[in-house]
């Protein structure tokens, strides 16, 4: 028997606290009876801890053996556990070895691969992270994840829409049997962000620091249905929440949940927050494209949380992480970022009265010092600088969606730079005291333009 055999994925970790804390987890079938990771500060390892054991509810395999059924209830749903090894007492910037370990009922045990990971450092040591969102299967995603995890980042900010179909276990992580789109097979957000062949070092080697898109709602059908979408009760996350328990240790799924956190890694403060849009039609049609679990308001519990947080933070440096994007090219970002209202002129329309973005959020990261906010949701590559705040959608992974001539975001600034020509990835490194952002071209398209791994944009954020 192999790992693979009672594991579905290999470890990945995730923390609250990286400097001191980490937990690292895997997801497998039921017959683990028992896990343990063994770790240390050297391959030799030296000490072990037992793992806690969840069961993660509302993964579904196909009900047929050419797809799924599209009413989520009709395909059996895959009994799958998570183990969690919380290791704690870690020494900032230590780096720890470890491997987990899988045992039967039967006592029949198999041991994963040994992995290491490095302790946030302290505050102005360096560190380097990277920039991702919206893998979502495509198949060339994989070919850029593949550069990008040669640079071997710290940590992985994670901005929304890891799969399509939340309840789909086959997006999460291949099962042995189950079908899957032939374009997809080997493509799913596990199978692409732990690979560890030729240097490529992912999910096991640095946490990921998520927030939720619009495809990590369980059930996605509310976007097709206008009477579910104002259901606010239809809605939740369960499944994202699950997998990345340690940011949401409330387990709040539904629509009032809490969403959103922070953290501080080194010398930068992260905050990780849930603005999604639900967008089925046309958005000045009513009902119009509601905010998926409220908007981002100074009155709303997110926004009145984000301001008293980023107050509060002394870091030298503020990263918000989110989905949606707050300046873009293109039709997305032409709502503003609060809840439809009927148009006082015409019923069968609705207005966007509010902008948060532009008199809420923007002027609240410019108070507070946020350096940068990173999103994804148009798949493009963009950065804009307002007042000081770098938005950076660096989200042109595997497809491109964004409208590179559209018109220009409400806030009416123009890009500093996009480029849409190929795919791109993005690393941000910190030498203790300055942040600086370099983006690589991962692609060669047929325009025929540049070569992969050339640094096209180079930037500092202040
Ligand atoms: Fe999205
Ligand atoms: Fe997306």
């Amino acid at each position: 028997m192999k790992y693979l055999d009672l594991a579905y994925t290999k470890p990945y970790l995730m923390s609250l606290n990286p400097g001191r804390e980490m937990d690292v987890a895997i997801l497998g079938r039921p017959e683990i009876a028992r896990a343990f990771a063994e770790f240390g500060a050297s391959p030799a390892l030296g000490r072990a801890l037992d793992g806690e054991r969840f069961d993660i509810r509302g993964l579904r395999t196909p009900a047929r053996g050419d797809g799924y059924d599209p009413v989520p209830e009709n395909n059996p749903e895959l009994p799958v556990v998570q183990f969690v090894f919380h290791l704690t007492g870690l020494t900032p910037g230590e780096r720890v070895f470890y491997r987990v370990t899988l045992e039967t009922a039967d006592g029949t045990r198999v041991e994963g691969g040994i992995y290491d990971f490095r302790a946030a450092p302290e505050a102005g040591q360096p560190f380097t992270f990277a920039l991702m969102s919206d893998l979502q299967l495509f198949r060339p995603c994989d070919h850029t994840i593949h550069q990008l995890g040669r640079r071997a980042p710290d940590f992985i900010l994670f901005a929304g829409d890891m799969i399509n179909v939340a309840w789909h276990v086959g997006d999460w992580f291949t099962v042995p049997g189950a079908w899957q789109p032939e374009k997809m097979i080997g493509m799913s957000f596990f199978d692409i962000m732990q690979r560890d062949d030729d240097g490529v070092r992912l999910m096991q080697y640095a946490p990921v620091f998520p927030c939720p898109g619009n495809h990590e709602t369980d059930d996605n059908r509310v976007e097709g249905n206008r009477q579910w979408a104002l259901e606010f009760d239809r809605y939740s996350w369960r499944i994202y929440m699950q997998i990345w328990r340690a940011y949401y240790p409330d387990g709040e799924y539904g629509w009032h949940g809490k969403h959103w956190y922070s953290l501080d890694y080194a010398n930068m403060h992260i905050d990780s927050l849930m603005v999604v849009r639900c967008n089925p039609w046309d958005p000045y049609e009513a009902p119009g494209t509601i905010l998926r679990g409220g908007e981002p308001g100074p009155d709303t519990p997110q926004g009145r949380w984000l301001a008293e947080d980023l107050r509060a933070s002394k870091s030298r440096f503020k990263w918000v992480v989110m989905h949606w994007h707050m300046m873009n090219r293109g039709d997305d970002t032409q709502p503003l970022l609060c809840q439809p209202a009927p148009d006082p002129a015409d019923p069968a329309r609705v207005i966007y009265p509010v902008d948060n973005a532009g008199r809420f959020l923007h002027p609240l990261f410019a108070e507070t010092g946020v350096c940068a906010v990173n999103y994804g949701h148009s798949h493009v590559y963009e950065r804009y600088l307002i007042d000081g705040v770098n938005y950076i959608e660096a989200a042109y992974m595997g497809v491109k969606y964004g409208k590179p001539d559209g018109q220009v975001n409400p806030s009416g600034v123009y890009p500093v730079n996009q480029q849409h020509d190929f795919r791109s990835y993005l690393i941000v490194s910190c030498d203790g005291e300055h942040l600086r952002a370099k983006a690589y071209q991962a692609s060669v398209e047929p325009n025929g333009y540049g070569y992969e791994g050339r640094v096209f944009d180079c930037f500092d954020i202040r």
